[in-house]
């Protein structure tokens, strides 16, 4: 990854209030890079609009009648015209290829409402509700082959109270999460995360050093 301010691609199929904070951050200057390019597999997903509010690139790539390998084939080649350092996921709700993957090692990050390994996958809310745990929250980790089970680099818990209900969990993971993705992507740029086994090795950047 280059020094300096990191160029960010968001890859999303939703709301996209993640990215919003995402871009506030990067505005108010409390995390060091800029948004380049906002793609999105869902031409009404909010999260264009949001690029668009902030004048940044848009775009619906369309994926009917391709393959996931083909779908992906198209993201890479948008995102690379865009040379971004850094791909974001907000709510994508694809899996992604195992070309994507290879082609931005450790260089796709991922957020899911839930203590990882704890209820990956869809639903996390309902899951955590279903199995009664006193503790759920968010996970944002590096995105590999697998399902939500890359190495995680910040988690924040979330209480689940006696009477919360599907909505007022999410609505409280999710305030969350507006905090912890930017925070995330600050410590993964901040440092330098070197792989050991599952676990990120945070070295802070020293000038000159490799
Ligand atoms: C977030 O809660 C994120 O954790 C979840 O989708 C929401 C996107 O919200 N992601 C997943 O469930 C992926 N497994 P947003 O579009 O408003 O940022």
């Amino acid at each position: 990854m280059k020094e300096g301010t990191a160029r960010i691609g968001v890859v999303s199929s939703g709301r996209g209030e993640n990215l919003r904070h995402i871009i506030k951050a990067t505005r108010s200057g409390s995390l060091p890079a800029e948004v380049v390019v906002v793609l999105a597999d869902q031409g009404d997903a909010g999260a264009l609009k949001i690029a668009d509010e902030y004048g940044i690139r848009s775009i619906f790539a369309d994926p009917s009648g391709l393959s996931r390998e083909e779908y992906d084939r198209v993201l890479m080649e948008l995102l690379d015209k865009e040379s971004v350092d850094l791909v974001v996921l907000t709510g994508y709700m694809r899996i992604l290829s195992p070309q994507f993957v290879k082609h931005y090692h450790n260089r796709i990050l991922n957020i899911h409402p839930a203590l990882l390994p704890s209820f990956p996958g869809i639903n996390a809310f309902q899951q955590a509700l279903d199995y009664g745990v006193r503790w759920t929250g968010t996970t944002v980790h590096l995105v590999d082959e697998k399902v939500d089970h890359g190495p995680i680099i910040h988690q924040v818990p979330v209480p689940v109270r006696e009477d919360d209900t599907y909505d007022s969990l999410k609505a409280r993971v999710q305030q969350a999460e507006f905090e912890a993705y930017p925070q995330a992507i600050r410590m993964y740029l901040d440092c330098r995360p070197k792989i050991a086994g599952r676990k990120l090795v945070f070295e802070k950047n020293q000038a000159g050093g490799n």
